[in-house]
């Protein structure tokens, strides 16, 4: 141990990215987090992939400055534009320790397939994550007989930041997606959320997909894996510092932020205001 704070980093373009902290603090409750989300440049779903790059590794550099080795990208849309490159390009050059930076598609590819029965699976992402394809290029290592099929849905996001959820509004746009997601293939059993801010349409989802539909949340998994991940490198898990403090930032307002993050979090939050 260094006796200095080493937290774990959690990174997201807004408040989706709570939905993944709170399943890790769910799991491993023990180790100190930071949160950043970058709620003065969201949304990242819609902007190209130069602009998230540049955005997410600034916002890396900050977790780091804030004591971190371990940053997971707990944002689909960061994952599918950024990691590659802050994992081969930045992360090299940069002077200190060895620092390791997470994505969350990796993490659920590994297991999506043992969830169909009909081989057959739906992705639900903002355009940013469909257009990359990461999804597709990564399923396919860990299952190729998987048949994948994806569909942007541009509105959820909007719908959710604006609390807009669980209004009857919401139903049009969400039906719209489903629906156009089980055109494709009406032999997808298993759909994927592979937004953070998705798992807040749950029950919405649930009411427009078949009965017996999987419908898969990234928490969960995302948590499973970093358990895995800190079992496997028990020199970087030794760093870690393990006093149960949760911290949280934010590149926009902190008055915002704490008001909306509760529906994310489940649970009252006092964020600070990070000037990038
Ligand atoms: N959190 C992002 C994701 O998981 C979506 C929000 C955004 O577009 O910024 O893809």
């Amino acid at each position: 141990m260094t006796g200095v704070s080493q937290p774990i980093g959690v990174f997201d373009s807004g408040y989706g990215g709570l939905t993944i902290l709170r399943e890790l603090v769910r799991k491993l409750p023990q180790y100190d987090y930071v949160y950043l989300g970058d709620n003065a440049r969201t949304p990242y779903g819609t902007r190209s992939f130069e602009t998230v790059y540049q955005y997410t590794l600034e916002c890396v550099r900050h977790l780091f400055d804030q004591g971190c080795r371990l940053v997971i990208l707990a944002c689909n849309t960061a994952s599918a534009k950024a990691l590659r490159n802050i994992q081969q390009l930045d992360l090299p050059k940069m002077d200190g320790p060895d620092r390791r930076v997470l994505g969350v598609i990796r993490p659920t590819t590994e297991v999506i397939g043992t969830y169909s029965q009909t081989g057959q699976v739906g992705v639900l992402a903002t355009r940013g994550t469909v257009t990359s394809e990461s999804y597709v290029v990564e399923i396919e290592k860990f299952f190729p007989e998987l048949r994948v099929f994806q569909e942007a849905c541009p509105m959820w996001v909007p719908l959710v930041e604006n609390g807009e959820y669980t209004s009857p509004g919401a139903d049009y746009f969400v039906r719209q997606h489903i629906d156009r997601l089980l055109t494709q293939a009406p032999g997808i059993d298993t759909i994927l959320l592979a937004c953070t801010h998705y798992p807040l349409l749950l029950d919405k989802i649930r009411q427009f997909t078949p009965a017996g539909t999987t419908i898969l949340s990234q928490g969960g998994i995302v948590a499973d894996s970093l358990a895995d991940y800190l079992f496997r490198h028990p020199a970087l898990e030794a760093e870690c510092s393990k006093h149960g403090r949760r911290t949280f930032l934010t590149t926009d307002s902190p008055v915002d932020f704490d008001r909306q993050a509760t529906v994310f979090y489940g649970e009252q939050i006092q964020s600070r205001h990070l000037a990038l």
